[in-house]
């Protein structure tokens, strides 16, 4: 297939774009890098020995994306382009909801106009929100706690409505858990701008001295550490999980929710301690308060990707830190190395 991947040159965009391609697949992408860099491409196109066709447009701008459409006929779009931070989106809001919500319709018309008429969606499990039990399940009522995770709800529900008036349309909601880890070589990598936000991208900055230690927000959670547990998944999991959705939908008509992850949860402390095996040492940390809004756990229940798709995580905690750890070592400053 031919697929046109938004976002693609982003932490998980360029890992699925390396997997697609490594599958036979033709790509381009699309990304109007506000928060990545191409540099993650060339890398790509270097450890596959294929190449990549890059298009710098914005989803906002309705008129570019017409003439990508036009000029380069496509069956398919992975869809990852929008703006990630859930602190920053509730400071933000209507940035958010523009960026997402606004960007996806415009690629959801041109995809139409042009007859496109598959798409796998990077959708989170922020979705679930507060109010559910886990594991997560996908047939539970979502209802997020913060405005990206509502990006991402509006997302859907345009997704589904859309799946319901056009029987035509072949629609994958993935609901991600928390991604982390590298390609192996640790050439492409996660390349947060400023100060990380998530857990693991944190850990490794500590590790390479960027930062001086990590802050373990809150120890009296009711877990057995007392530290919060997350469903932490392979970003080439992942990846594989978007080709072999994508291979779903190629021949299935209809909206379809999966859940991408382990179904294990890790606490805060077992992430730090499985990153100090990778890099060999003991990591500087300080308990503080809790980080408002977090939730103290939560997991997927991961069955129904396998049974549809026959995808499962294959990757230990430990073989993500030594990953994440090996493309943070060789790249100190992310991508600016290069
Ligand atoms: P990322 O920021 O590395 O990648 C997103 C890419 O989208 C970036 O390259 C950015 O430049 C691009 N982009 C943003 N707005 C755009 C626009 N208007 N037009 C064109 N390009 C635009 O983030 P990621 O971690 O790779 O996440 C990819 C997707 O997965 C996102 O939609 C994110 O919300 C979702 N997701 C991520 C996580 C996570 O923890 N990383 C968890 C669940 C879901
Ligand atoms: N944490 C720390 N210190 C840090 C950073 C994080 O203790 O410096 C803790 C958090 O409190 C949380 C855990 O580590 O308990 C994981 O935090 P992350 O920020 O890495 O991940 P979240 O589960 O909060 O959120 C992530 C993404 C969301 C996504 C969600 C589910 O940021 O966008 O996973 O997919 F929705």
């Amino acid at each position: 297939m031919k697929v046109l991947v938004t976002g693609g040159s982003g932490y998980i965009g360029s890992h699925t774009v390396l997997t697609l391609l490594e599958a036979g697949h033709e790509v381009s992408v699309l990304d109007n890098l506000v928060n990545s860099s191409a540099e993650s491409l060339r890398r790509v196109e270097e450890l596959t020995g294929k190449s990549v066709t890059f298009h710098q447009v914005d989803l906002l701008d309705e008129a570019a994306l017409n003439e990508l459409f036009a000029s380069e006929p496509v069956d398919a779009v992975i869809h990852f382009a929008g703006l990630k931070a859930v602190g920053e989106s509730t400071q933000q809001p209507l940035r958010y909801y523009h960026n997402n919500v606004t960007g996806t319709i415009n690629l959801l018309r041109a995809m139409d106009a042009h007859g496109v008429r598959t798409i796998v969606f990077s959708s989170s499990a922020t979705v679930y929100g507060g109010q559910n039990p886990y594991p997560y399940i996908e047939k539970m009522e979502i209802g997020s706690d913060n405005p990206y995770g509502r990006t991402k709800e509006h997302i859907e529900d345009i997704l589904s409505d859309l799946g319901a008036a056009d029987a035509r349309w072949r629609i994958a909601l993935l609901r991600y858990f928390n991604p982390v880890g590298a390609h192996p070589s640790g050439r492409i990598g996660e390349d947060p701008l400023g100060i990380p936000n998530n857990l693991v991208p944190f850990i490794a900055q500590v590790a390479v001295g960027r930062r001086e230690k990590l802050m373990v927000f809150g120890a009296d959670y009711d877990t057995p550490d007392g530290t919060a547990l997350r469903d932490y998944i392979h970003v080439m999991d992942l990846a594989d999980g978007h080709v072999a959705a994508l291979d779903y939908v190629a021949s299935h008509l209809g909206v379809f929710r999966w859940n991408l992850g382990s179904g294990i949860g890790s606490s805060v402390l077992d992430v730090l301690h499985s990153f100090e095996r990778a890099v060999g040492h003991e990591l500087p940390y300080e308990i503080t308060a809790r980080r408002p809004g977090d939730l103290p756990a939560f997991w997927a229940d991961p069955s129904a990707a396998l049974a549809d798709l026959g995808w499962s995580t294959t990757k230990t905690l430990d073989q993500m830190c030594e990953d994440h750890w090996r493309w943070q070592k060789n790249n100190p400053q992310g991508y600016q190395d290069a």
